[in-house]
């Protein structure tokens, strides 16, 4: 076998009173892969980025990173060792510029101000929002704010990237454009994580895919056997996607 996986959750439990958002959820995530995780809405998902990301503290199991454990960390701790993370709802300051938002980001990993900035036009160019740099955050459109987000953890310089959702509310040629970023931001190696339900980005994009339902990992695999597995078709995918070819 390899080197230990950069992402390895142990048997994460999560619960919200009586209900157990995270059930014994364990998976891998290995140096430069693209993981995706799927299920239906309330499955989890986004819960489980909180946790593995310092934002809630999971009542039982473990997360280790790069073979460290960062379980009980806070979750700044946890984006200076190289997690960013993005949330489902878009989070961009509003009151800034593109480039001042993106340079929130490169703060963690420089206190000056003219390097903050090298690094967030750097990053701007990569994800192709350079033009926009002096707009106001809130002028960019769905898809604009998407990749902002993207750019804002990407200024973090992550070795690891969550990203929740990152495909809603996109229009087809948006779509194709935001599977090309995350492609490019892969090649730069910087290793992914997503929770998407736009299945054709999950099957272009994914080595492998978790399935969770009801808190509970129900299917791992490769993209191509999970969208045929009948447990993941009848707790998810439905009529919502057929496998093509
Ligand atoms: N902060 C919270 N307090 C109470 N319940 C929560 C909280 N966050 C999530 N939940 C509940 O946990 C379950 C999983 O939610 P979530 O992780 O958001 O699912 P998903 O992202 O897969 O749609 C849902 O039933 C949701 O209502
Ligand atoms: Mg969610």
């Amino acid at each position: 076998m390899s080197a230990a996986p950069l992402l390895e959750v142990r048997g994460l439990t999560k619960r919200f009173g009586g209900l157990l958002a995270n059930d014994d959820v364990s998976f891998t995530v290995g140096q430069g892969e693209i993981v995706s995780v799927i299920g239906p809405n309330g499955a989890g998902k986004s819960t489980l980025f909180n946790c593995v990301t310092g934002f809630y503290r999971p009542n039982a199991g473990q997360v280790l990173f790069g073979g460290r454990e960062i379980t009980r960390l806070a979750a700044d701790r946890i984006c200076k060792l190289g997690i960013a993370r993005t949330f489902q709802i878009v989070q961009v300051i509003t009151d800034m510029t593109v480039l001042e938002n993106v340079m929130t980001g490169a703060f963690l990993r420089s206190a000056r101000r003219s390097a903050a900035r090298e690094k967030a036009e750097e990053i701007l160019r990569f994800a192709g929002l350079h033009e926009k740099l002096d707009a106001a955050a809130t002028s960019l459109t769905i898809e604009g704010k998407k990749r902002l987000e993207v750019s804002m953890a990407l200024a973090t310089r992550p070795k690891l990237l969550m990203l929740d959702e990152s495909m809603a509310g996109l229009n087809p040629v948006e779509l194709r454009q935001m599977i090309a970023l995350l492609r490019r931001v892969r090649e730069s190696g910087v290793t992914l994580v997503i929770v998407e339900h736009v299945m054709e980005a999950v099957m272009e994009l994914s080595d492998r895919v978790v399935v969770i339902n009801s808190g509970r990992k129900i299917v791992e695999g490769p993209p191509k056997e999970v969208v045929v597995n009948p447990q993941v078709i009848q707790a998810y995918l439905g009529d919502r996607y057929r496998a093509r070819g």
